[in-house]
């Protein structure tokens, strides 16, 4: 079952990389600058390995109509992704082991592309160690869903559990502070915000949403945490640094739904594209994009969830071919997901997704 990727501009932290990729059954079994035989041509395009999305909402059970795991794992593979952690706040909400054991057994029958699945918590914390979730969700203010966290936080935080939390700045530095073990900070948002957790040994986490939009009364940018300032917004590119992981937060809705003030934004298949866009302006680097969007958020999945993701021989050969010279315009009625519509619908810009291939083979192919 050996498989040869040749001629590809591998995009790593440390640097660009021609080289050709020997697969096995899946997994990287060689890396080399030329590995003789005949193979899968990729013309010195750029590649970027095992690029994870942290935070998704890919709803099904009762909210199908908004999104299934089926639509947002083909709009996850569109968008570059290959992998994706899915959040708890659902209809019924993931708080048990039979809900939890029942949204596994959803993606495993459902899902295009690889998956972990976090857990949500109100107050029931014995609940936690019936499961062996990616991280325990915890929402401390009010988003689509009900799932605030009424339990005791010092409790949760003792137990050592990777922790993510959905929460404003005052009550982010009272977590920081009882923090044990590793502790996630979901979609920051404001100038504050990232200045203080600039000294914080914490997980960053921002969306593309809160690095491109401000505040608007469009209720397409309805959103939580609501959108920033322009002064907010520049606070996030200027510390790029302390950003650990970039995240869509897919929060799809229908259009009826989102005219009415549900919160969210559907941005899976934009999130990979934008920063591509991003990039070709001066924005940031190819290591920002792969740090982020691949090398840190596969070290969290390594971690916590016993997969192999990233690009090293062992790992599972995921690449997200790019072309990053294609002039396009973002089409929001073409989106894979249900959601489609979008804040950045008509926006022209510069990059895109080519082709995916996850665990070796090609899962998505854009249409050229
Ligand atoms: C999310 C959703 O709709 O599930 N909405 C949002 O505005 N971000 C929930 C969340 O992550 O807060
Ligand atoms: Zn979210």
């Amino acid at each position: 079952d050996r498989m040869l990727y040749k001629n590809m501009k591998m995009v790593t932290s440390r640097g660009v990389h021609k080289c050709d990729v020997e697969v096995d059954q899946g997994k990287i079994a060689q890396i080399k600058r030329i590995i003789p035989g005949k193979g899968i041509n990729l013309k010195e395009n750029y590649v970027i390995p095992s690029v994870v999305d942290l935070h998704v909402h890919a709803r099904d059970f009762n909210q199908a109509h908004k999104e299934t795991v089926r639509t947002c794992t083909k709009a996850a593979l569109a968008g570059g992704i290959t992998t994706i952690a899915d959040m708890p706040n659902t209809d019924p909400p993931v708080i048990t082991k039979e809900m939890f054991e029942k949204r596994k057994k959803l993606f495993e029958v459902n899902s295009l592309c690889d998956f972990v699945i976090n857990f949500g918590v109100i107050d029931k914390l014995d609940e936690i160690k019936k499961v062996d979730p990616f991280f325990v969700k915890v929402y401390l203010e009010e988003t689509t869903g009900r799932l605030l966290f009424k339990g005791n936080a010092k409790s949760l935080l003792k137990m050592k559990v990777p922790v993510a939390i959905h929460s404003y700045l005052d009550t982010t530095r009272k977590w920081c502070k009882l923090r044990r073990g590793i502790l996630y900070v979901c979609h920051i948002t404001s100038k504050s915000e990232i200045e203080f957790l600039q000294s914080q040994d914490v997980v960053r986490e921002v969306t593309p949403h809160h690095l491109f939009l401000t505040r608007n009364t469009n209720p397409l940018y309805r959103v939580r945490p609501p959108l920033g300032t322009e002064e907010d917004r520049k606070a996030l590119w200027e510390n790029m640094d302390s950003i650990d992981v970039i995240a869509s937060d897919h929060a799809p809705h229908t259009l009826e739904e989102k005219v009415g003030g549900a919160y969210g934004i559907a941005g899976i298949e934009t999130m990979l594209p934008l920063l591509l866009n991003a990039f070709n302006n001066g924005m940031l680097s190819l290591q920002d994009i792969v740090l982020r969007l691949s090398e840190n958020p596969c070290k969290l999945l390594n971690l916590l969830s016993n997969l192999e993701k990233g690009f090293f021989v062992g790992s599972d050969a995921d690449f997200t071919v790019i072309d990053l010279k294609k002039q396009w315009k973002i089409k929001a009625s073409e989106f894979n997901s249900k959601a489609s519509y979008s804040p950045f619908d008509g926006l022209e810009i510069r990059g895109a997704v080519t082709k995916t291939i996850l665990r070796g083979e090609t899962v998505y192919e854009a249409d050229t």
